[in-house]
């Protein structure tokens, strides 16, 4: 049987994931999980744990959960390490969001100073994971969705000696369901070429039947007030249609940081004088969340859960899982080693794209390359990426004020180093390294 260890298992997601092995049980046996977190998550993960092993009574299946609070113990010969942490919690994401709107620039938790901040905090701490994984489970596999996703598999792929790491992110699953939606069918008919990097992912050409529908698609997406695909977590501000005909391609929602930068920004204005920022939101969801998990009578995932931003993170971690542990050699959008599936991305940085998920792991497919409207944007998120996980394992000032300067949502280099000495101060018991 499979040994699954997850980091961070005290999340709100955990029940998602529960319920994906619990569905796959009879093809994808996982014997023990393992929920691993620290102490400040005890409770968290003590009130999740409880659920997540009633939801394994009621199915009936012989799945263990163990809860720990010690990582090296729980990663001892492990066959999958999933990775969904948050260092500083949602306190330290509230950081990341406010303090770039206070000089006018986005305030996001994984694009702009926000992106790189949770990076420099998280890299460290991956990067000692991957360690104990050398020692511990060297033959496992590392499913990453801590974010930022794309960043975090690029620090894995140039700075640990870990091979087998894939990073996941559930904007493409959502974007192909969004589609499906408005061409009223089911997720199955659809088919998506994906390519790009993490939360920069393009769709580059769609499918439905096997049948090249995307110029219908860019029409319905391009067609409302509202663009009808979304996360929870981002304003669905429609497009303008002459602009995403002009491109040709499908952008995923976070390009919408990009492309509409300013009406993005003064909606996260207007939402941090009233609602608050998406932290200080998710903080009341996850409040209501765990309350309802601690009810003994809950043995199923409840409903409320979709109000977070992962929604079908669990489809995509246990059908990436299931793939590799059975081989099945379908097409899945994930982040990997680039190989030269995109031409203009270098060959040994992570991009996402849609991949044959093998025993062996991932194979990229080739998708040629970008247009080149995008490229460059592309590029410079990759250079961006590479330099802030530089700055995050060297704990060095000017390269960290490099990488926030050269980000496109920061406007100067004055305006950087002022954002980034307020973003170092405020986070400085969780960036040892600085
Ligand atoms: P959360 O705030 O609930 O944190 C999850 C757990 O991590 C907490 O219980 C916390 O105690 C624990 N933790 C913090 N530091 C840790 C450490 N050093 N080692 C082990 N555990 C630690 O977070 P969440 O909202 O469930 O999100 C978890 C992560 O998943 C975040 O990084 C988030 O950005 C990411 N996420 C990714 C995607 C994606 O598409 N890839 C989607 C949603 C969330
Ligand atoms: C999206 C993204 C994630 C992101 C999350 C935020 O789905 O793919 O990478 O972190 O939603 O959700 P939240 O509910 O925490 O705002
Ligand atoms: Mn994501
Ligand atoms: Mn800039």
């Amino acid at each position: 049987g499979l040994k699954i260890v997850t980091i961070g298992g005290g999340s709100s997601y955990t029940p998602e994931l529960v319920e994906g092995f619990i569905k796959r049980y009879d093809k994808l046996p996982v014997k023990e999980l393992w929920l691993v977190d620290i102490p400040e998550g005890k409770e968290k993960l003590n009130i999740v744990g409880g659920l997540a092993k009633r939801m394994v009574d009621k199915a009936g299946i012989p799945m263990q959960i163990h809860l720990s609070l010690d990582r090296r113990e729980a990663m001892k010969d492990a066959d999958f390490v999933t990775t969904q942490f948050r260092v500083g919690l949602l306190d330290a994401r509230a950081l990341d969001e406010r303090i770039p709107l206070k000089y006018g620039v986005i305030g996001q938790e994984t694009n702009g100073p926000g992106g790189l901040f949770k990076g420099l905090r998280t890299i460290p701490v991956i990067l000692d994971i991957c360690k104990d994984m050398e020692e511990l489970c060297p033959d496992a596999w590392l499913i990453n969705f801590t974010n930022p996703a794309g960043m975090v598999t690029e620090a894995v792929l140039r700075y640990s000696n870990i091979k087998k790491v894939v990073g996941l992110c559930n904007v493409p699953v959502g974007m192909k369901m969004s589609v499906a939606e408005m061409l009223g069918v089911e997720g199955e008919r659809v088919h998506i070429d994906f390519a790009g990097l993490n939360h920069m992912v393009f769709g580059l050409d769609v499918y439905m039947d096997g049948k090249k529908v995307t110029e219908q698609v860019i029409d319905l997406l391009t067609g409302g007030e509202q663009s009808g695909m979304t996360m929870k977590n981002i304003k669905d501000l429609g497009w303008e249609k002459e602009f995403i005909q002009a491109l040709g391609i499908l952008p995923c929602p976070y390009h919408r940081y990009y492309y509409q930068t300013s009406k993005m920004l003064e909606q996260e204005l207007e939402a941090a004088r009233t609602v608050g920022t998406r932290a200080e939101v998710v903080k009341k969801i996850e409040a209501e969340l765990f309350e309802l998990y601690q009810d003994p009578e809950l043995d199923i995932k409840p409903p409320q859960l979709e109000q977070r931003g992962g929604a079908y993170y669990s489809d995509a971690a246990c059908n990436l899982i299931d793939s590799i542990y059975n081989d099945k050699r379908d097409i899945q959008p994930v982040n990997v080693k680039n190989n030269g599936a995109i031409a203009s991305i270098p060959a040994e940085s992570a991009v996402e794209i849609n991949c044959v998920i093998t025993k062996e792991g991932p194979v990229p497919i080739a998708m040629g390359d970008l247009p080149v409207a995008v490229r460059g944007l592309v590029q410079q998120i990759k250079s961006f990426e590479r330099v802030a996980a530089e700055a995050a394992v060297t704990g060095d000032y000017k390269t960290a004020l490099l990488a926030m300067t050269i980000n496109p949502l920061v406007p100067s280099d004055s305006v950087a180093k002022q954002i980034l000495d307020e973003m170092l101060e405020a986070h400085k018991k969780y960036l040892p390294q600085f």
